[in-house]
């Protein structure tokens, strides 16, 4: 007999990225940020207080969300500080949505969102994104006949690093019937100024997930953020959340970090820069790779190329052949054996010196192109 409940016993959970045992293996896979935190973060660590730890944490991050707060132009109670941008996801989902509902999203998206329904017993609906990564001109129309109850969108998209333009979001918020929890986990890579935590502001039903993941270098830490209207951040702040849900040290080593905003800005243009360079270089060996507004690109291996050792590889194996070639030259990138992406690859941007030996890898995997 079994006590796990029917529908986790059924499910399968999520299958986070490779880490490699190997500290030398150049790491595409999970886009981490290439370049090291801000020094401020060294700082608090260094003169943390040891004997804080023996009371429990401020127990809304208050530091932290007035520090999110004057960044956005917002009000701390437009603020939840979170266990990453994962913790907001799985807060949405139990604040306002009943077993049983509908939760939306596009396909493809973001792997842990159909996990997270799956543990509430919540059945997903999907709507196919067009052919270029475009959010079709009926999605919003589509998600409401389905009644669904809350829908997700990440924006810049992941996979594909595809941008949906502002005005296109502000559509989707005033036509969706359903709370818009709008991903925006990869935004400071886009080079623009985000206007989007004013529109969650005044909306009723639009909450932003940030992270520090990858615009801060501090995937390591587990710290996220939400933005919205008030009406829905205060029943996760004052219900669903757990009353301590970040200890004191990531609290004050978030809020140094997102204070130090010139230093972040440096690692993102730094970061586009190679992207641009990266996605040149891959499209001059063949590769199909759309432009990318986030810290990874998405390319399409090829046609009719074959690894220059294999004598005989199915089209569709492409993709999974050079992910493995890499990995046995010690540089991991991302496969997904999922409809649309079996010919491609997601590359994370790393370092000017990581990227040239995945280049240089993939020329001697393809024989010197
Ligand atoms: C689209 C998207 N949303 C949210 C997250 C959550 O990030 P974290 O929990 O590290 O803040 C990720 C992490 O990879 C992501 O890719």
């Amino acid at each position: 007999m079994s006590f796990e409940r029917d529908n986790l016993r059924k499910m399968t959970g999520y299958a986070s990225g490779e880490q490699p045992e190997d500290p030398k293996t150049i790491k595409l896979n999970t886009n981490e940020n290439p370049y090291p935190a801000s020094t401020r973060v060294r700082d608090v660590l260094d003169q943390f207080d040891v004997e804080s730890l023996r009371r429990y944490p401020p127990a809304t991050s208050i530091g932290f969300r007035q520090a999110a707060a004057e960044l956005h132009g917002v009000n701390p109670e437009n603020i939840i500080a979170t266990r990453g941008g994962d913790e907001l996801l799985r807060l949405v989902i139990t604040t306002f949505v009943d077993p049983g509902e509908r939760i939306g999203m596009s396909y493809p998206t973001y792997s842990l969102y159909p996990v997270l329904a799956q543990i509430q017993d919540c059945p997903t609906f999907e709507v196919p994104l067009n052919d270029d990564w475009s959010v079709p001109e009926n999605f919003a129309a589509e998600m409401n006949n389905a009644g669904v109850k809350l829908t997700f969108l990440v924006n810049p998209h992941a996979p594909s690093g595809h941008l949906v333009p502002a005005e296109q979001i502000t559509q989707l918020a005033q036509q969706l019937d359903s709370i818009l929890l709008l991903d925006e986990a990869y935004i400071d890579f886009t080079g623009e100024k985000a206007t989007s935590p004013a529109l969650a502001v005044a909306s009723n039903n639009v909450i932003i997930l940030r992270t520090l993941s990858k615009g801060y270098s501090l995937a390591g830490l587990r710290f996220g953020y939400g933005i919205g209207p008030e009406s829905l951040i205060e029943p996760m702040m004052t219900k669903t959340r757990d009353s301590y849900n970040l200890d004191g040290i990531s609290q004050q080593v978030a809020e140094a970090a997102l204070r130090d905003q010139e230093h972040a800005r440096k690692s993102w243009k730094k970061v586009i820069s190679e992207r641009t360079r990266v996605q040149s270089a891959l499209a001059e060996m063949g590769f199909i790779v759309p432009d990318s507004h986030t810290n990874f690109l998405l390319a399409t291996v090829p046609l009719g190329k074959r690894p220059a050792e294999e004598e005989r590889v199915e089209e569709m194996d492409n993709a999974e052949t050079l992910y493995k070639k890499l990995k046995e030259r010690h540089i991991l990138v991302r496969y997904f054996n999922a409809p649309r992406m079996q010919d491609k690859l997601r590359i994370s941007i790393g370092t000017p010196e990581e990227n040239d030996r995945l280049l240089n890898a993939i020329r001697e995997i393809y024989g010197s192109r």
